[in-house]
């Protein structure tokens, strides 16, 4: 196998997250200088964000809900009340003026889910808006920047734009039907703008893909726009500020139209799922400087071209032809005698705006290696499994065709594996046109890959032939971690990667095969990792919205979403409530409780119904249990209880968080009788769980399902195991997120210590030995002995088992919530278990907190950040209370600390905001 790198390398970085040596981060960014450039007193209002982004354009949210976070660097500082101007302009903002909405100062510690109460919003709608807060004196800060979001069409009627599609008419370059029904189209209209424009924005969509230009620019620098969406019920448009594009007289709109996830082909749902051929809608408003408004929509007057690109596919890949190119295809001037009228299409499903980030170009990856496999065929190893394109960079004559295979691994002999891509076939082609250099990249697929080959160039290419273009959902990075021990640090790398290769409009199970779908039990063990290393609220928002749509009418949540039929597996189904829950337990966000608890209702209800006795012995689907687990198998059914218990208590405690207390009540006493009727059926009166596996006693423990005289008993039961085994893990997707935490809990740290760096097989450390760079779906993806796993499911980009990810900022960095949106702080950590430092650093949506230990023999330092506004209880490893300094002063001298309890080994403190300095004595 050629894959090794040296994972001592530890740190990578992943564009637009850039991986900064944590040390460096903690003790430069956010300990020392972060909070040193703050003032001393007044409150400072940053990061103002509406429906969880930055300046949102085209909303319909009717409330949107606002956010700030409070920064000062004094300690104990708390907001006291807030005042939230919004205006219909900027200048009315700058002189104070909130004519949409002027809150008054409303006396609330909160920053974050502020709905919006100010004048009914209208669609267009400018909202600009500011906010300034009052400190735990009651002194106002400063006024903080504008920030702004503007509303979309929020009705129907607002659209008069026509769906078109590149159907029927004819000539010779645009034939009556499309010759190959996976080839993208060029669609265009020219039009005349009369007077100067004081502002253009181009609300866009498609059902399939599309690249939309205006006077031959690009708009924006989304990528794969839509997002994907069960097409059949609702299809999400972007709206753009094209402003700079348009000028006085003559213009030209137009667009590049591609299958994408509508017409092309999808795992599982095959070629066609949602329809046959793709359609565009566009609708372009003018202001203009005297206040005329001009519309140019989609209609019969486009016309539409065979386009230069042959053919696109997310799974077969992209082939274009150079030679084909129209000059000026997007530009007002042009002979449009060859191309033909476009065909006007009615479609019936709900429009609605986008709602998270786009998925962006996030980086570029120069290859490290380049070898010549064999005569005329060039490999490049870019070091790193990524997921997007190549970029193309060639000087040839015209006809020579280019050809770019690519791969996640590198057979023994040096070539490409390519087995495990199944009918990915992953091929791109590019045919040059001669006469200079050329640069080119696919725009409506990507690939999963760490190696490319390239072949048809006469002699070696340049050196810069091909550069990896990294693609992903722009969720902002929000984590850091980094620790002692490097391989811990490359599994963090690979996690990361694992997460943005993955999250690509939905959250695909891996990016490389013909899969690449929205499986609901992969998002559900992960999301806790996911939103620590980024900002996935608004991502998970339109999701949910998916998962959602696929449901039943009886209930059955899809097991892959956006749904292409099939559902009702344990855990795979249960995410449809793990995922709401979450994203309220990490942003505080009872909206999405509201949205989803009737379908998370639904699901629970559908469980009972199909179970007996709260036994989920019938009608479990396509039961995965503890997907791929290696020597151990759990029972499904006793699975499918533990899980039908998960759910019920969360949505018990969802109907809780938003005042449904009756309810609330029904599920919790539902949840105390599948929990009697799992231990009747499951449990030993010496708290043996059935079949004795690792992934039964982490279920048991993580959903609460014991007797409490009983929860050492099992945690010992899987200790036991764990050592039997070597000191080894048995669990697949499912019981692999919870073993760490539940051992941790459960006084058994130095046994999770041990797993987490054990690197022989199976462990998470395995594949880093042998130079993973993203995580691999199987622990035994590939061995030493055996090289590959069967083909038929190797992928080697798969997040699940990556779900430790959650551990290292939760355990070892001790950073968690202790009420929903870490408005309160647990600190918390795990120290030594073989490490003798870590730096944890998670930006939630209350402010920056951060942690950074360091260990020499039994003298432990602690460095605490405590956003303003939060308060969190820390637990400082130590002997005694005695034993704990902080900034060089007894703890019990200490500004803003307080005493709590003394637990074994650590003594709990409160503390307000803040930088705190803890050194201490271990036993
Ligand atoms: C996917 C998984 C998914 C599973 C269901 C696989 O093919 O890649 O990640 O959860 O099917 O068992």
């Amino acid at each position: 196998m050629k894959t090794k790198s040296d994972p001592k390398n530890g740190r990578r970085s992943i564009g637009g997250w850039l991986f900064h040596p944590l040390a460096a981060c903690l003790g430069l960014g956010v300990l020392a200088g972060g909070c040193a450039r703050l003032p001393a007193t007044g409150l400072q209002c940053e990061n103002l964000r509406s429906e969880y982004l930055k300046d949102p354009l085209g909303i319909d949210a009717a409330s949107p809900r606002l956010s700030w976070i409070v920064a000062s660097g004094r300690r104990g500082e708390k907001q006291t009340a807030y005042q939230i101007l919004a205006a219909s302009s900027a200048e009315l903002l700058d002189r104070n003026s909130g004519d949409l909405w002027d809150s008054g100062r409303v006396a609330s510690g909160e920053t974050a889910q502020i709905v919006y109460s100010g004048k009914a919003l209208i669609s267009r709608q400018c909202c600009f808006w500011k906010v300034r807060a009052w400190d735990r004196d009651g002194h106002p800060g400063d006024w903080s920047h504008a920030a702004r979001w503007e509303m979309g069409l929020l009705a129907p009627q607002e659209w008069s734009a026509h769906w078109i599609s590149a159907e029927g008419g004819g000539s010779a370059a645009a034939p009556a039907l499309p010759k190959d029904l996976a080839a993208p189209q060029m669609l265009r209209k020219s039009f005349v703008l009369n007077s100067t424009i004081r502002r253009g924005v181009l609300y866009a969509t498609a059902l399939g893909l599309y690249d939309a230009r205006i006077n031959g620019q690009r708009v924006g620098d989304h990528v794969l726009e839509p997002d994907w969406t069960d097409y059949r019920k609702r299809v999400r448009y972007q709206t753009y500020d094209v402003t700079a594009l348009l000028h006085r007289g003559d213009n030209a709109i137009a667009a590049l139209l591609a299958n994408g996830w509508y017409s092309g082909h999808i795992g599982n749902g095959g070629f066609q799922f949602f329809g046959k051929v793709p359609a565009f809608l566009a609708q372009l408003e003018v202001t203009y400087s005297d206040g005329r408004t001009e519309r140019i929509v989609t209609d019969a007057a486009w016309k539409w071209h065979a386009s230069p690109i042959l053919s696109s596919d997310f799974m077969l890949g992209e082939d274009y032809d150079a030679r084909l190119e129209v000059n000026n295809w997007d530009q007002p001037a042009l002979d449009e005698s060859q191309w033909a009228a476009v065909k006007l299409r009615f479609e019936s499903m709900s429009l609605e705006a986008q709602v998270m980030e786009p998925v962006r170009q996030i980086r570029e990856i120069k290859p490290q290696k380049t070898t010549e496999s064999k005569p005329g065929c060039w490999i490049y190893d870019l070091g790193q499994n990524m997921v997007g394109v190549v970029r193309l960079k060639v000087s040839a004559p015209a006809g020579t065709k280019v050809t770019l295979r690519h791969a996640e691994m590198l057979n023994p002999d040096g070539s490409l594996y390519t087995q495990n891509l199944r009918a990915a076939t992953s091929v791109d082609h590019y045919i040059c046109k001669g006469g200079g250099l050329e640069i080119w990249q696919p725009r409506f697929t990507f690939h999963g890959f760490r190696y490319v080959e390239l072949t048809g160039l006469a002699g070696q290419p340049a050196s810069d032939a091909v550069t990896g273009i990294v693609i992903g959902s722009d969720t902002p990075r929000t984590g850091e971690f980094a620790c002692s021990d490097a391989r811990i640090n490359q599994l963090q790398s690979n996690i990361q990667w694992s997460q943005r290769g993955n999250f690509i409009s939905i959250p695909t199970d891996c990016p490389q095969r013909d899969e690449r779908l929205g499986w609901m039990g992969d998002a559900g063990v992960f999301i806790r990792t996911a939103t620590y290393n980024a900002d996935v609220a608004a991502f998970f928002t339109k999701w949910l919205v998916d998962v959602d749509d696929g449901q039943s009418a009886e209930g059955v949540f899809s097991d892959v979403n956006p749904s292409t039929g099939g559902g009702g597996a344990p855990a795979w189904g249960d995410a449809g409530v793990i995922c709401p829950w979450t994203i309220y337990e990490v942003y505080g966000d009872k909206r999405i409780l509201e949205r989803h608890l009737p379908a998370m209702i639904k699901w629970v209800e559908y469980l009972k119904l199909h179970s007996n006795g709260f036994i989920r012995e019938k009608d479990r689907g396509n039961d995965y249990g503890d997907w791929l687990s290696i020597g151990a198998d759990t029972s499904k059914e006793l699975i499918g209880t533990a899980f039908f218990a998960c759910s019920t208590d969360l949505v018990a405690r969802s109907c809780k968080a938003v005042g449904r207390m009756e309810e609330a009540a029904k599920y919790e006493a539902w949840f105390q009788e599948i929990k009697a009727a799992f231990n009747k059926r499951y449990v030993g009166a010496d708290g043996r769980i059935q079949g004795n596996t690792q992934t039964a006693y982490a279920l048991a423990l993580k959903f609460d399902l014991l007797p409490g005289e009983l929860q050492p008993k099992a945690a010992q039961y899987l200790e036991d195991d764990i050592r039997a085994k070597g000191e080894h893990l048995s669990t697949g997707f499912l019981g692999v997120s919870y073993l760490l935490p539940v051992l941790t809990q459960s006084g058994k740290a130095g046994t999770a210590g041990r797993l987490l760096l054990q690197d022989t097989f199976p462990s998470w450390l395995f594949p880093v030995k042998h130079g993973a760079t993203t995580i691999w779906e199987r622990w035994d993806g590939w061995t030493p002995e055996k090289g590959f796993q069967s083909p038929g499911m190797n992928s080697f980009n798969h997040y699940s088992l990556g779900s430790c990810g959650e551990y290292l900022f939760g355990g070892i960095g001790g950073i968690r919530p202790a009420s929903p949106g870490f408005k309160d702080i647990l600190i918390d950590p795990v120290v030594g278990t073989g490490l003798t430092w870590a730096d944890t650093r998670y930006d939630s949506i209350n402010g920056t907190i951060a942690t950074s230990w360091k260990l020499d023999g039994t003298s432990l330092q602690l460095k605490v950040v405590v956003p303003a506004n939060t308060t969190a209880t820390v637990c400082v490893p130590a002997r005694d209370r005695a034993a704990i300094t902080e900034s060089g002063k007894p703890v019990a001298k200490a500004a803003e600390v307080k005493f709590v309890r003394q637990e074994k080994g650590k003594v709990v403190l409160e503390v307000g905001s803040g930088t705190y300095d803890f050194a201490s004595k271990l036993e």
